[in-house]
Formats: C-alpha cells, sequence, structure tokens
C-alpha cells in the first residue's frame, strides 16, 4: 500500500497541504515568497506534486523543481522552515515518525533545486 492509500488519499494530502501554507503565510521568513503568488493554483499543484510523491494516482505535470523556483531566491533559512513546517503539520495529522522521516527525507533531496539565492 502507498502512503497514499495508508493515510487517506487525496482528503489528507489537501488537509496537509492547506495546513501548511496556513503556517507558511503566517511566517515571517516564508511569507514575503507566496505575497505574489496565486495561492489557489499553487496549492494544486502541491497537492498533486505531493501525491505523486506519495505514490498516489495524480500525476504532477507542472514544472521541474528547479524551474518552479528560478528567481525566487529561495534561500536555506527559508527552505529549512518549510521543511520544519512540514513535518511538524505532518506528526499533528497522525502520520507515524518512520513516514514523516521518508518524506521529509525526499523534500530535503529537493534543496538543490529549491535553494537559488
Ligand atoms: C521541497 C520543497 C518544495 C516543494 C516540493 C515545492 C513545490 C512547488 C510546486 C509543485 C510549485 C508549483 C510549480 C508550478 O507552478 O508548476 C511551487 C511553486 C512555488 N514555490 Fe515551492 N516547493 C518547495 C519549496 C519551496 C520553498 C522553501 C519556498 C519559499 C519559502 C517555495 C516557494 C514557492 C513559490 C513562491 C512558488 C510559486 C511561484 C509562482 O507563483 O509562480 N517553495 N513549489
Amino acid at each position: 500500500m502507498s502512503l497514499f492509500e495508508k493515510y487517506g488519499g487525496f482528503e489528507t494530502v489537501s488537509k496537509v497541504v492547506s495546513e501548511l501554507y496556513d503556517e507558511l503565510e503566517r511566517n515571517d521568513i516564508t511569507a514575503p515568497y507566496f505575497e505574489n503568488s496565486d495561492i489557489r493554483a499553487l496549492m494544486d499543484h502541491q497537492v498533486k506534486f505531493l501525491s505523486q510523491v506519495l505514490g498516489g494516482p495524480q500525476q504532477y505535470s507542472g514544472k521541474a523543481m528547479s524551474a518552479a523556483h528560478t528567481g525566487l531566491r529561495i534561500t536555506e533559512e527559508a527552505f529549512n522552515t518549510v521543511a520544519q513546517t512540514a513535518q511538524d503539520v505532518l506528526e499533528d495529522n497522525g502520520v507515524e515518525d518512520d513516514d514523516v522521516a521518508h518524506i521529509v527525507g525526499l523534500l530535503a533531496s529537493l534543496k538543490d533545486d529549491v535553494v537559488q539565492a
């Protein structure tokens, strides 16, 4: 069974992504990056992206991570804040420690593509 199915599929992924963005919009380090974004479109992309990372049926067909973040000057501090917030939100939603570690590891592997400051 994929992690996607294990944790309730699309509904859980949507909830996690929505909570993650609520936190990131409240955080002084990350909020400025999202000021000019269409949050709904971004969340839709993120849900698809995360669903695919978790082995779900949704196909992410957006830009590659490096292209998606070009010009945004995302710092290592901002990346680490996003990764830490994702970890907190996953834990708050009952995702088991091993699975959280796996997902956070996947996110960490994208750091060099996302951090371009
Ligand atoms: C591993 C972590 C991350 C993943 C998986 C991720 C994923 C994505 C995806 C799927 C998109 C949409 C691409 C598209 O439109 O086709 C996106 C865009 C974006 N990401 Fe990330 N992201 C990550 C880290 C970050 C960080 C750390 C920041 C800033 C603190 C950030 C800020 C943004 C912004 C501002 C956009 C929208 C750009 C626009 O409005 O066109 N991302 N990200």
